[in-house]
């Protein structure tokens, strides 16, 4: 079975975003799709060392675009809204400690991650792909801080680049993401 790459032409034309950054990016994205499937294949074990980090890039990439929209922002769910008060507070609380994750030097990502076993939201930092991911738990918000995320648009000034994305999340998802983690999570009690 081969991993297809998902089509985000859709947000060619994002507010913060130019689209020579975002096409550069759907390339370098392809090619994690590209070596998942090329390792997924191979049996020598320095390509089963690696194949966590290329799947890990392919799917990181996929959640990122996934909840980015070009005409947003859209709200919050009741739901998400509810448990991210409750985790950190308030949302303005959430937000702070969210940008901060994105102030961490480094090559890696920022994610709001949802733990169904503990019911416990988390704001992380994942070092490149694989460092740092916990397991179990689903990524609700996922923003990509390697370099090629930013650079071309906005320098070393990470800052304006992650308030540019904040503007682009399309909360429509997070909040469906969490609500699918939730329900998966009572099927498992039920069952
Ligand atoms: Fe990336």
């Amino acid at each position: 079975m081969k991993y297809e790459p998902v089509d985000f032409d859709r947000l060619l034309g994002t507010s913060g975003f130019s689209d020579k950054l975002l096409k550069d990016h759907f390339t370098l994205y392809q090619g994690y799709v590209a070596n998942t499937n090329k390792l997924y294949e191979s049996e020598h074990s320095e390509d089963k060392r690696r194949f966590g980090w290329e799947f890990n890039g392919m799917r990181l990439h996929e959640y990122y675009f996934g909840n980015m929209v070009k005409d947003g922002p859209e709200g919050k769910g009741n739901d998400l809204s509810i448990k991210i008060s409750e985790n950190f507070g308030t949302e303005k609380s959430w937000e702070e400690s969210f940008k901060n994750i994105g102030k961490i030097r480094g090559i890696g990502w920022a994610l709001l991650s949802y733990d169904p076993l503990g019911d416990r939201l988390f704001n992380i930092w994942v070092n490149e792909h694989d460092g740092g991911n916990l397991t179990g738990s689903v990524p609700l918000l996922v923003m990509d801080l390697f370099e090629h995320a930013y650079l071309a648009d906005y320098g070393l000034k990470r800052e304006g680049y992650v308030a540019a994305f904040l503007k682009a999340v399309d909360w429509r998802v997070v909040s469906e993401r969490l609500e699918a983690a939730t329900s998966r999570e009572l099927e498992s009690q039920n069952a």
